[in-house]
């Protein structure tokens, strides 16, 4: 005999394939800032806000809210991620931490279990900066104005921040959702590991320590294009050649400094022609390191590097800090609520630091945060074969569940 619990399991299930199938392109999931995609993926979030009985609305950046009444009207409790991909994404991202709450709510409901606070759960419609190279402007959109340096971002085709909420933002019927710091009882946000300890430890869910910090670059080398057929190479400037050295140069660094983490994601050649020297190249840079002076020192000697393999190249170097988040630790007594709850379902309670950024960095501004991991196969992430099993999303419902229940039992 299916329970409510089933119902809602399986319900939830259908919902990671229904968003999943919600994408800009054909053939696979990308789901970018205010792109077409995002708003009808966020339309399918509030309708189903909507039937578990949350009031909704929804701000000019594109960020979703649903509000379920608690018995009492005092500061709410946040539960969000985001509703955005990367390029050619996993279905799990972001998606599965709104569709945990969301069941978590409908158990709830099911229950007529009424918390003692309001419970809002806040989608967030850019995470992962693919449009931009910025990240978070969903949940910094909650936690005050953008600061002119993320206004002035630019995407591919050269808008600025600005001007695309100006000619894109979502401005009908939008509402202001905005949290001063210490307004809330704190932000809780279901997310996969995107990582491979938990399949290691053989464990389905943990809670997690802290977010690492990170630095994002966008660099330009500029030498000089030229005939590929008649060019010596010593005449050359070449910026291809002079950005793979620093390329090896990253991957030999972080290499002799585990854990220190550094990436190459993006790459664009001037002219792009076949038969010419690339005068021009474009590439980010993503640094991670648990320990924020760690990563300022990586960075100062990449920059050094990298600035003496221009010279040596006769290549102009524009070195650009898109992005630089130190790391932000989950606040103890929220996640000791939540171990208490994992600890009662799984009989086991796992803290791990997360590698990979989450919005509860931009929301630890105004909200003591905590999160909750859930296991990732082989530790796929950013990779359409991201998968966590049906075994695993029942765990992380039920930890919600009984994380949600706890404020409403008398300590
Ligand atoms: O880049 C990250 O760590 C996250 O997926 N946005
Ligand atoms: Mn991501
Ligand atoms: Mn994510």
């Amino acid at each position: 005999m299916s329970t409510p619990a089933d119902f809602i399991l399986q319900q939830a299930l259908e919902r990671i394939e229904t968003l999943g199938a919600i994408s800009d392109e054909p053939g696979r999931l990308t789901r970018t800032f205010l792109s077409p995609a995002n708003r009808q993926a966020a339309a399918t979030l509030m309708g189903w806000m909507q039937a578990a009985g949350m009031t909704v609305c929804h701000d000019r950046t594109g960020t979703i809210r649903g509000v379920l009444s608690g018995s009492e009207n005092g500061p709410p409790l946040l539960l969000g991620s985001h509703f955005d991909t990367v390029i050619d994404a996993g279905r799990y991202d972001g998606a599965l931490g709104l569709i945990v709450a969301l069941a978590a709510i409908e158990r709830l409901n099911a229950e007529n279990f009424m918390l003692p606070m309001p419970v809002h759960v806040l989608g967030f419609s850019d995470e992962e900066g693919i449009r931009f190279h910025t990240t978070y402007l969903g949940s910094q959109g909650v936690c005050g104005e953008f600061d002119l340096k993320t206004l002035s971002a630019t995407d591919k085709s050269g808008m600025t921040l600005a001007n695309c909420l100006e000619t894109e933002g979502w401005a009908e019927g939008a509402s202001r959702i905005h949290y001063e710091a210490g307004s809330t009882c704190g932000y809780v946000e279901v997310h996969i590991e995107q990582g491979r300890v938990l399949e290691s430890m053989d464990l389905p869910a943990s809670v997690v320590t802290g977010i690492c910090g990170q630095t994002r670059l966008a660099i330009t080398l500029t030498g000089r294009t030229d005939h590929a057929g008649t060019t010596p190479m010593p005449l050359r400037r070449d910026a291809l050649a002079g950005a793979a050295e620093c390329f090896l140069e990253l991957e030999r660094t972080a290499a002799a400094n585990v854990p220190l983490v550094a990436t190459v994601g993006k790459i664009s050649i001037e002219p792009g022609a076949s038969n010419s020297v690339p005068g021009q190249t474009r590439f980010t840079i993503d640094l991670r390191h648990p320990d924020d002076a760690q990563r300022a020192r990586f960075h100062a000697e990449l920059h050094e590097r990298c600035t003496g393999i221009a010279e040596t190249r006769g290549l102009e170097i524009d070195w650009q800090v898109v992005q630089d988040q130190d790391a932000v630790h989950c606040d103890e007594a929220l996640t000791a609520r939540m171990a208490g709850a994992l600890l009662a379902v799984t009989g086991t309670s796992t803290r791990l630091a997360s590698g990979a950024g989450h919005d509860g960095v931009a929301m630890s501004r105004v909200a003591p945060i905590a999160m909750l991991f859930v296991r990732s196969r082989d530790g796929l992430s950013h990779h359409p074969d991201e998968f966590s099993s049906a075994e695993d999303i029942a765990i992380a419902i039920e930890v919600l569940v009984r994380f949600l229940k706890s404020f409403a039992i008398r300590s």
